[in-house]
């Protein structure tokens, strides 16, 4: 029996996290840049952004010059399956891992109308008036001030654009195994309907995108209902 026999290797975790494009270095500080080392390897989460890109896709004329952004688009799930049907997708996380991951993917692919973008997403991250959809898929429960982001998405999005947010229905916390960076569990449509007419929006729609089974540690299986919303920025 040889000596490395005797141990187990672990799975190395890189403590900094290089961005390709830009050349910086960041430290791994979020949950995200850690999970996105094996994001894709869990099956059901690959699925359930194939649903949602058809979901995304049954409900928005989507066309070929349309300038769409992707809000927490982790390892590009939906926005690969979107890619073709649209003009170009700005494709933005505030986790340097999953950017990464996406723009290996991007090579290896060849798709060319996605744009990774590294940010802490703020007021000064795009003009007004930027965007004629921009869709977020399970990325607003871990977003602190949703309404503020709101906002700015309405500022952003082109009159007529279109808005559409993809998350779980409210939940007792038991999705995440950890809930480290989770600061909603879940959001009740209805209120976030007023939320959005509050602002503006209008022709707003609400329904069920999808049901995320779970197994629980506890081995009780679980259904979690994702909603799906949609509202236009008007024309004045
Ligand atoms: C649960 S993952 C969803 C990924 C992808 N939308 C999907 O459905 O496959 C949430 C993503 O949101 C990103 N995220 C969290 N907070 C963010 C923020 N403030 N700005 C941009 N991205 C953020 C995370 O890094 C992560 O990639």
């Amino acid at each position: 029996m040889s000596v490395h026999s005797y141990y187990t290797v672990p799975e190395t975790v890189p403590e900094f996290v290089l961005n390709n494009s830009t050349g910086q270095v960041f430290m791994q500080e979020n949950r995200f840049d850690k999970a996105s080392l094996n994001w894709d390897d869990v099956p059901e989460r690959v699925e359930m952004a194939k649903h949602f890109a058809t979901a995304i896709e049954d409900i928005i004329p989507l066309a070929s010059n349309m300038q769409v952004m992707d809000f927490g688009c982790g390892t590009g799930n939906v926005a690969t399956r979107l890619a073709s049907l649209v003009g170009t997708i700005t494709a933005v996380d505030s986790s340097a891992g999953m950017i990464n991951v996406l723009e290996k993917k991007l090579t290896e692919s060849k798709i060319k109308n996605i744009k990774p973008l590294l940010t802490e997403f703020n007021e000064d991250s795009f003009q007004k008036d930027s965007f004629d959809l921009i869709y977020t898929c399970m990325t607003f429960h871990h977003i602190d001030n949703i309404e503020h982001v709101l906002r700015l998405f309405y500022k952003m999005l082109t009159p007529c654009g279109y808005l559409v947010l993809i998350d779980m229905e409210k939940e007792d916390g038991s999705f995440h195994d950890d809930n480290t960076g989770v600061v909603h569990f879940g959001f009740d449509p209805e209120l976030l309907n007023y939320t959005l007419d509050e602002i503006g929006f209008t022709d707003i729609y609400s329904r069920t995108a999808y049901t995320r089974v779970k197994t629980l540690p506890s081995g009780i299986s679980r259904e979690y209902p994702i909603f799906l919303i949609t509202g236009m920025k008007s024309i004045a």
